[in-house]
């Protein structure tokens, strides 16, 4: 089925995946959460896949949160669930073969944020703003905010923004290492592509290897990070694009990787 809030459009071999509820500056509602994990797991399962942009509808909103009127009907119960939900979805994204980069056009808020967080690269346009304001509402982030932001950027900067509710600009984001590039409006997408087109010229193994490796050694002891290390070089090295990948620079010329 169409996802209704959602719009992706494939250009072989890169999807841009479009938050699309302008109307409520793109707030993350359960259908939409709903879409967004189908749609990602049809990209995942796509051969001919080699990277995912995720921005929002529109220039004012990246995406303003997870929708506050849903939220507000929340109990114990239902809000647990809830959590366990967008986190389940924004995990599998953050788990995906496929590098996924966050193309931030404006606001990026508590589940805006959330979402950027979960994926591998994100680019921000001068106008995008930053912050986890659930304080401001009594609750608290529960889309992985309280866990990511202090891996992101230290804990002592991400107590500061989840404690007040602030929000940060673009620059500010920079600074904190929460983006890795700023650039204006007009060049958001451009870049964003640029970046999905640089990273599916890449060996697609060793891409998902270092998805896999950096996710995993992170919650490790730095001697077991190190071990999985190995045993990740150990693997990439069985495989058909490094002996091309090698040999193509020992050749002068340009590899041609197959993903096997
Ligand atoms: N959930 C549900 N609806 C939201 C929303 C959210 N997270 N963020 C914005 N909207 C809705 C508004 O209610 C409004 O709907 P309405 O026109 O039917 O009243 C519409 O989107 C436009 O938002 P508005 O607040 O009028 O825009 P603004 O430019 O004045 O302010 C924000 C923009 C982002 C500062 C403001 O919308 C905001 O603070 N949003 C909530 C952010 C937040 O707390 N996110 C975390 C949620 S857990």
């Amino acid at each position: 089925m169409e996802p209704k809030n959602l719009r992706v459009e494939k250009t072989d071999p890169i999807a841009v995946v479009t938050i699309h509820r302008p109307e409520k500056l793109n707030a993350l509602d359960a259908a939409t959460v709903t879409e967004l994990y189908q749609v990602m797991k049809e990209l995942q399962k796509d051969d001919a896949m080699r990277a995912v942009i995720i921005t929002g509808s529109g220039e004012k909103a990246f995406v303003a949160g997870a929708d506050i009127a849903e939220i507000a009907k929340h109990d114990e119960i239902s809000g647990k669930i809830f959590a366990m939900r967008g986190q389940k979805v924004f995990r599998f994204i953050e788990k995906m073969r496929l590098p996924v980069i966050a193309a931030v056009n404006g606001y990026a808020l508590g589940g805006g944020c959330e979402l950027a967080m979960a994926c591998h690269l994100r680019i921000a346009s001068t106008g995008a703003r930053f912050g986890q304001p659930e304080i401001n509402l009594g609750l608290i982030p529960g889309y992985g905010g309280t866990q990511r932001l202090p891996r992101l950027i230290g804990r002592t900067q991400a107590m500061y923004l989840l404690l007040t509710g602030e929000m940060i600009d673009a620059q500010k984001a920079l600074q904190l290492g929460l983006v890795n590039e700023v650039v204006e409006p007009d060049q958001l997408m451009q870049r964003a592509r640029e970046i999905a087109r640089c990273l599916a010229e890449k060996a697609p193994l060793a891409i998902r290897s270092i998805l896999d490796v950096v996710d995993q050694g992170l919650n490790l002891n730095l001697d077991m990070a190190l071990n999985l290390e190995a045993e990740m070089f150990g693997n990439i090295c069985a495989t058909e694009d490094m002996k091309e990948g090698t040999a193509a620079f020992l050749e002068k010329r340009k590899p041609q990787f197959r993903g096997k």
